[in-house]
């Protein structure tokens, strides 16, 4: 059974920026909950209750934030504001929680295999926090994968279909599909340019993975943009085995960029703020 998440956080946010110079990309709020929240709370709707994040510096919030706060709690006591704080004390209880630091920004991959120490030799879920995966008709999208993996006991990355356009902004797989919403991978590409782009199937920010792969994420050389690519190493680990990708239900907001922010920001007021799910 799969019991860790990993959330990899110490990227630099730079495409939104200034707000991310001094706070972490993951701590910018939907309505009034941060990313971070909504990516634990999907966790923790799989069973994942071992959490894992790999932050670096200026990220300090991210652990303060599942902390308890005496003087708030203190303050807000038996006010109507508690129940603001009902949602973060279910995680803090329901969770443990793990941190540690990638020193040198080298890449998805290589945050990932910062936090080998933290997972140890069982397989494990990713989630990037800024990529919002919300599903209003049923099971969350790590829910799925859970349910998949228990099925089929690899690697699984979560796919959408992208515009041609914009397959430079993804990992872009080619494979053989097996079931109306999974593929067998045998291609992946890091970013690729819409003429060199194996489909418009384009990976999102949440994966399962089995622990082999710190190995293999240790044999690989920095890919695009001089990083270490979580991309590559899986492009290695379907070459060897198998990985799967899988169409998810449900939707997914880049939250990384002003405009997946926007879209993000007014369906979570529309479908939780408004309709009294404050916390
Ligand atoms: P992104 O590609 O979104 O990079 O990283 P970024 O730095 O966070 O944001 P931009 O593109 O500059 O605006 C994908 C995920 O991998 C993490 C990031 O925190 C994010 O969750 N990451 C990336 C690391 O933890 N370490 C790295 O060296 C790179």
């Amino acid at each position: 059974m799969i019991k860790k998440c990993l959330f990899p956080a110490a990227g630099y946010g730079t495409r939104f920026l200034p707000a991310t110079k001094a706070m972490p990309k993951e701590m910018l709020p939907i309505v009034n909950k941060p990313l971070i929240q909504y990516g634990v709370e999907e966790a923790l709707e799989a069973g994942l209750t071992e959490i894992s994040m790999v932050t670096g510096r200026g990220k300090r919030s991210l652990e303060d934030h599942f902390d308890i706060s005496y003087e708030l709690e203190q303050q807000i006591r038996d006010t109507d504001k508690e129940k603001y704080l009902t949602g973060i004390r279910r995680l803090i209880n329901e969770c443990t929680f793990a941190y540690t630091r990638q020193v040198e920004m080298k890449g998805l991959g290589h945050a990932i295999l910062t936090a080998q120490p933290l997972i140890g030799d069982e397989a494990f879920a990713v989630v990037l926090a800024d990529d919002l995966c919300l599903n209003l008709e049923g099971d969350g999208v790590l829910t799925q994968m859970v349910k998949l993996y228990n099925q089929f006991r690899c690697s699984i990355v979560a796919i959408q279909e992208v515009p041609a356009e914009e397959t430079h902004k993804y990992g872009v797989i080619a494979g053989e599909m097996i079931r109306d919403d999974i593929y067998r991978v045998n291609s992946m590409v890091e970013k690729p340019k819409p003429e060199d782009a194996p489909s418009n199937l384009a990976i999102i920010g949440r994966y399962i993975l089995t622990p082999d792969i710190f190995d293999i994420i240790k044999d690989t050389p920095p890919g695009k943009g001089g990083e270490i690519q979580i991309t590559d190493a899986l492009m290695k680990q379907a070459q060897n085995g198998c990985v799967l990708a899988y169409k998810f239900k449900g939707q997914r907001f880049d939250c990384g960029g002003a405009e997946g922010y926007i879209d993000a920001t007014n369906f979570c007021f529309e479908n939780f703020y408004k309709a009294g799910k404050v916390s």
